[in-house]
């Protein structure tokens, strides 16, 4: 007899299977229960008759608790009415750990609220929607991955520990340990991306970076997890480009391959299949002005805030790429427009429907002395950059390439209110546990 996954069931049918798995629901009447069963690939609604099975294995079952493990044999069903469309015919079972009534899982059907659920957030994992979000955070993690594998893309790796702050040292982890420097938690790979793409041309980092944002909205937390691509010979047009077309590709991707997660999260997929290319494109500039259009305080030269955002993408069913934005409000490696020095050549991508900033990047400073004299303005310590400069000292070209957080991009696939229900773990300003 084989073991199966519940996922396998429909190759199966008819035959004599074994799943191991959780009890996850039980209904019973009379001489007939229906324990549903769930393995972590799918629910497998399970029929055991009284008059079919030894009698301890009936009264086992009968009075199983939620989320006792378990391992029953069966014959596969067909059986549309069931989820996943098969059911299993009991006819053994055996309980591997039963969960005491005296204890038992703390989350019930009913509504517990957010705090409680989060506490419990490593039990929390198993219910349907929290385990149909991680499942579509696999898929785009993957998809990720094959988009720049087939695209001439290297994976090339960069530390988590630096010395160099690369988004402003309002943010940074200082890191107490290292004898003779300061060090901080990574808030981006770009740095040393700059420094691969120089030696492989087109790379990608992808990894858990950290913000010490005192910011509590749906969208910030303090560990998050980026993909940032680096292209040597790029220009700001170029990175855009990519960024467009990696997102159609991810959307695509989760459309074709995650439709039951989708279902389970009752996310509207019709407002994903809008989004294909090309993207309205806009100006900081232009930006500004239809944002004062629509009643927004904003001036010229202020930064978007999460209502800007959502008003920007309003009259859009995809996503919004708004570039050229003031230098001022930006970080310091961002090549200056040639036309308006005042503007640097940094681009974000924000999403339809509230999601707000998925893409930030942009077009990198090659020439030495203009890198030099922002690191200055920005007070950053030389000493740190001292690697960083001799990229532009050592065959420096134009370059670009941008970060993408994992997180905000799941939260838009799902239709999730917040970030945090997107990684399995979440930190923020006020969740370090479990
Ligand atoms: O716009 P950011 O800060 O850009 C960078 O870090 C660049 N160095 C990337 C690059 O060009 N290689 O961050 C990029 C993206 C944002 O658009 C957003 O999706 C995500 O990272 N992000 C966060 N996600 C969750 N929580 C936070 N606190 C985030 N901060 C940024
Ligand atoms: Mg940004």
């Amino acid at each position: 007899m084989e073991r199966i996954s519940i996922d396998q069931a429909r190759a199966h049918e008819g035959q004599q299977v074994e799943i191991q798995g959780w009890l996850y629901n039980l209904r019973k009447s009379g001489k007939i229960i229906f324990p549903v069963i769930r393995d972590g690939s799918g629910l497998m609604q399970c029929v055991a008759v009284k008059s079919n099975l030894p009698e301890p294995v009936f009264e086992a079952l009968k009075n199983l608790t939620q989320e006792s493990s378990l391992s029953v044999t069966g014959t596969v069903r067909a059986e549309a009415r069931a989820p996943g469309g098969y059911e299993l015919d009991v006819t053994d079972a055996h309980v591997v750990q039963r969960v005491p009534e005296e204890r038992p899982y703390p989350i019930t059907p009913k509504e517990h609220g957010v705090d409680f659920l989060m506490d419990h957030r490593h039990l929390w994992l198993r219910s349907r929607r929290q385990h149909a979000a991680i499942r579509v955070r696999h898929e785009v993690i993957k998809g990720i991955r094959d988009y720049f594998d087939s695209h001439g893309f290297i994976l090339v790796d960069t530390p988590i520990f630096t010395p160099s702050a690369c988004e402003g040292t309002s943010t940074l982890f200082e890191v107490d340990y290292f004898e003779d420097e300061k060090v901080y938690l990574t808030q981006s790979g770009q740095l040393y991306n700059e420094a691969n793409a120089m030696a492989f041309g087109k790379v990608y980092c992808f990894g858990p970076t950290f913000r010490a944002e005192k910011s509590k909205t749906r969208r910030h937390l303090t560990e998050f997890w980026m993909v940032e691509p680096e292209m040597a010979y790029a220009d700001l047009e170029e990175v855009k480009r990519v960024a467009e077309e990696l997102v159609v590709y991810l959307v695509g991707r989760v459309l074709e391959t995650r439709q039951e997660e989708l279902k389970v999260l009752e996310r509207d997929t019709a407002k994903l299949a809008n989004v294909k290319s090309p993207f309205p494109r806009m100006s900081y500039d232009e930006a500004v002005k239809a944002l004062a259009a629509k009643g927004s305080e904003i001036r010229w030269g202020g930064d978007f805030g999460n209502t800007d955002e959502t008003l920007l993408t309003q009259d859009f069913d995809r996503p919004v790429i708004v570039d050229r934005y003031p230098a001022e409000i930006k970080a310091f490696y961002f090549q200056p427009d040639p036309e308006r020095p005042e503007l640097a050549l940094g681009v974000d991508m924000i999403a339809p429907e509230g999601y707000g900033e998925i893409i930030g990047g942009g077009q990198r400073i090659h020439d030495l002395a203009l890198l030099e004299k922002r690191l200055d303005e920005h007070k950053l310590p030389r000493e740190a950059f001292e690697w960083y400069l001799d990229l532009r000292r050592f065959g420096s070209v134009p370059h670009g390439g941008f970060g993408m957080g994992v997180e905000r991009f799941v939260a838009w696939m799902c239709g999730l209110e917040h970030v945090r229900e997107t990684i399995p773990y979440p930190r923020m300003l006020y969740r370090t546990r479990p």
